[in-house]
């Protein structure tokens, strides 16, 4: 399903596009189609603003040409993944912790796709997936004490095959949060988020994305489609 929609995702790059690079294991399938088609010679002009260190390692080891997200002004097309999507497209991202860059780049963009197969569609965010904040190491304690304040649970995302916290690309930590009726009101939980101090940015992706892409297994084989946003 990842494969099929990262693939289905390449047909909107036209040439001489600035790309946004996404995070995680779809958007990565879809920066591998993307390179062989620039490799072929199909898409000519491309170049990539990564979204994480994931993205940037993958594009260079594949040569696709990058650019710095500072030196870019506008970015034509962003195409990154998502951890939930509700009907109106708002979403939880950073799963893979890479949210702070990737709102950058969304925000960046003139056009925001989204790749993700259909179990990442719900009716209401945060049910099941915790929302993702990043979060000043120092600060991460008075952080979790201030999102108790308002009924959110916060637990300190540990790492595997490393004693200690997830460290961020920026250097930071990250608390995945569960509120306990899941977020009803997505722009107003990202912005009192955000207004903790100590806090980076967290992962309501509200009013960014544009299209939506969703793989799913029909009559045994893959299929795409693009849902439409309902308001
Ligand atoms: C990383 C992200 C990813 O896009 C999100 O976690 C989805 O990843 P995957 O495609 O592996 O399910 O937001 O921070």
């Amino acid at each position: 399903m990842k494969q099929i929609v990262a693939d289905a995702a390449i047909n909107y790059v036209q040439d001489g596009m600035i790309l946004g690079l996404g995070s995680g294991s779809t958007a990565a399938l879809m920066i591998k189609s993307l390179a062989k088609e620039i490799n072929s010679g199909k898409l000519k002009d491309i170049k990539g603003v990564p979204t994480s260190f994931q993205s940037e390692v993958l594009a260079l080891e594949l040569n696709i040409p990058l650019l710095d997200l500072a030196s870019v002004n506008k970015i034509d097309l962003a195409i990154d993944g998502a951890d939930e999507v509700d009907p109106s497209f708002q979403l939880i991202k950073g799963g893979g912790a890479c949210h702070v860059r990737e709102k950058l780049v969304a925000s960046k963009a003139d056009k925001f796709l989204i790749v993700v197969d259909e179990t990442k569609l719900v009716k209401n965010l945060n049910k099941v997936f915790p929302l993702p904040v990043e979060v000043l190491p120092s600060a991460w304690k008075q952080v979790k004490d201030m999102i108790s304040e308002i009924d959110g649970v916060s637990s300190l995302r540990m790492a595997t095959k490393k004693a200690g916290p997830v460290v961020t690309d920026q250097g930071n930590l990250i608390l995945d949060v569960l509120f306990k009726d899941g977020i009803i009101d997505p722009k107003g939980i990202e912005i009192k988020i955000n207004n903790i101090p100590g806090v980076l940015e967290n992962g309501l992706f509200v009013d960014l994305a544009d299209e939506v892409l969703v793989g799913k297994i029909e009559k045994d084989a893959p299929v795409v489609y693009s849902p439409s946003k309902i308001n």
